[in-house]
């Protein structure tokens, strides 16, 4: 590249910078916008959206302008958050009407012209303010049956398995049990039956068992019984919210719903369970 190149890169980075910062709101002399969230104040008995206004600048996310808020308006306000980096689980919450981890939803891509509106979960129970009671996905996750290996290929206590076998279940390993697919999940959100469907996060937690190479439990009566697999209508609604960006309906839900549809309803198949029960 030639200098009269270089100069013109270096402008074109000043500029940008410069229109960022219009966007931002801040001045020349770097002060900060200030900007209006709408927070769902309350716990079990009911609740309603305070509204608050902090300062907003470059680079910050909505846990941010919570954490801010926190320390100058509300200090009794609850926010249940740990890593700040997207791998926890721990901040999701509604930005918007919209199920999202509040550390990784940046302020630059929201309109701040209206107020920001965050609440907790609608799926689940909630406790105070931005936190819920997401206990009930842990007693489910027992209910599943566990990892089961079949016996040793080699006489070491070693298995032999093709590299496509263990690539095919990693995408699932992702998996950081924000459950926010729980959460904007119609059967678990609108029709709550928690009792009956297990969710999207645990419909991948069974496929990452049922698609494991080593794995011989056999858990198809289980999803078409207890874990509800038929309730799901494949909206993918669930993978258009996942932080981890896991092919949810594609790669998990819908090869579990074929081996249901062999294993209980492909007439071969039955025909020998039959005989097998007879004999
Ligand atoms: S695809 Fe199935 S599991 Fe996912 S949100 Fe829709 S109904 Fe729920
Ligand atoms: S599958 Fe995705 S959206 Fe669902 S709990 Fe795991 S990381 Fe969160
Ligand atoms: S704080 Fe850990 S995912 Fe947001």
């Amino acid at each position: 590249m030639t200098a009269g190149g270089t100069t013109s890169v270096s402008r074109e980075i000043v500029e940008s910078g410069q229109r960022a910062a219009e966007r931002s709101g801040e001045s020349a002399g770097g002060e900060s916008k200030r900007a209006a969230f709408r927070v769902w104040r309350g716990d079990s008995s009911g609740g309603a959206f305070e509204e608050y206004t902090t300062s907003v600048s470059e680079g910050m996310v909505v846990l941010d302008a919570i954490h801010q808020i926190q320390a100058e308006s509300a200090n009794d306000l609850a926010v249940r958050w740990n890593c700040k980096a997207g791998k926890c689980g721990s901040c999701s919450a509604e930005v918007n009407g919209m199920p999202r981890l509040m550390c990784m939803t940046r302020l630059n891509d929201l309109d701040l012209e209206k107020a920001v509106t965050v609440e907790p979960m609608r799926a689940f129970p909630p406790v105070r303010d931005l936190v819920t009671d997401v206990s009930w996905n842990f007693a489910v996750k027992k209910r599943i049956a566990k990892f089961k290996p079949r016996i040793p290929d080699a006489p070491d206590g070693t298995w032999r398995m093709a590299q496509s076998d263990v690539d095919r279940v990693q995408e699932f390993r992702k998996c950081i049990e924000c459950f926010l697919c729980q959460d904007t999940c119609h059967v678990l959100r609108d029709h709550q039956k928690h009792d009956e469907f297990i969710g999207p996060r645990f419909l991948v937690h069974v496929a990452a068992l049922e698609m494991h190479p080593l794995d011989i439990e056999n858990r198809a009566a289980e999803l078409r019984q207890a874990y509800g697999i038929g309730y799901c209508n494949i909206t993918k609604c669930c993978t258009r919210v996942c932080p981890e960006n896991i092919t949810i309906t594609d790669n998990a839900i819908i090869p579990l719903k074929e081996r249901v549809v062999d294993e209980h309803y492909d007439p071969l198949r039955r025909l020998v369970r039959l005989f097998r029960r007879k004999s």
